[in-house]
């Protein structure tokens, strides 16, 4: 039997992935059994009774795995008639301003999707690690020169 939660997470460099984690043992220890998967290798959501989706922004973008997620999954799909939960990774710094610009980044990509109706969406502090950025941003001096940062909670 699949356990009950799906936590689902693209990510770039990591840290999502370690935030999906500290979701599902979070879930883990009031007692719902959940697992955790990439979203773009989840073939099917049967089994599952609720979901949770995160992945991080880049250049105002949720990551594509997650849109595509809600695209393959979403609209007729099942994912319409699970509860849901929706988070992001983003801002460098755990400042209310920023939180907040990322927060809209993130609703404007979801509004694209006029039939999710998520019970939660939420907006975290992500990790800056400039040795780990991905072509062509690793070209970008004044980036690779920023210091590294980590404020997820
Ligand atoms: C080139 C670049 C662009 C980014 N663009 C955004 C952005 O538009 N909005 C935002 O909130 N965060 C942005 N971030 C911050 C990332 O979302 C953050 O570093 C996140 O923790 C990375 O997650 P990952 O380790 O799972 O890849 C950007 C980071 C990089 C390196």
């Amino acid at each position: 039997m699949k356990p009950s939660f799906l936590v689902a997470y693209a990510t770039s460099s990591g840290s999502t992935l370690e935030v999906a984690q500290a979701v599902a043992e979070t879930l883990q220890g009031c007692g719902l059994e959940s697992e955790v998967l990439p979203a773009g290798k989840v073939k099917s959501l049967s089994g599952y009774g609720a979901v949770v989706l995160g992945a991080l922004l880049y250049m105002a973008r949720w990551l594509a795995d997650a849109r595509h997620f809600l695209s393959r999954f979403g609209g007729r799909g099942p994912l319409a008639s699970l509860p849901m939960a929706i988070f992001a990774l983003g801002p460098f710094h755990n400042k209310a301003e920023e939180l907040q610009s990322a927060l809209q980044q993130l609703d404007k990509e979801l509004a694209k999707f006029s039939w999710l109706k998520p019970g939660a969406v939420e907006v975290f502090a992500g990790k800056f690690a400039p040795g780990k950025l991905s072509f062509p941003y690793n070209l970008i001096l004044p980036l690779k020169k920023m210091p590294a940062s980590d404020e997820r909670n």
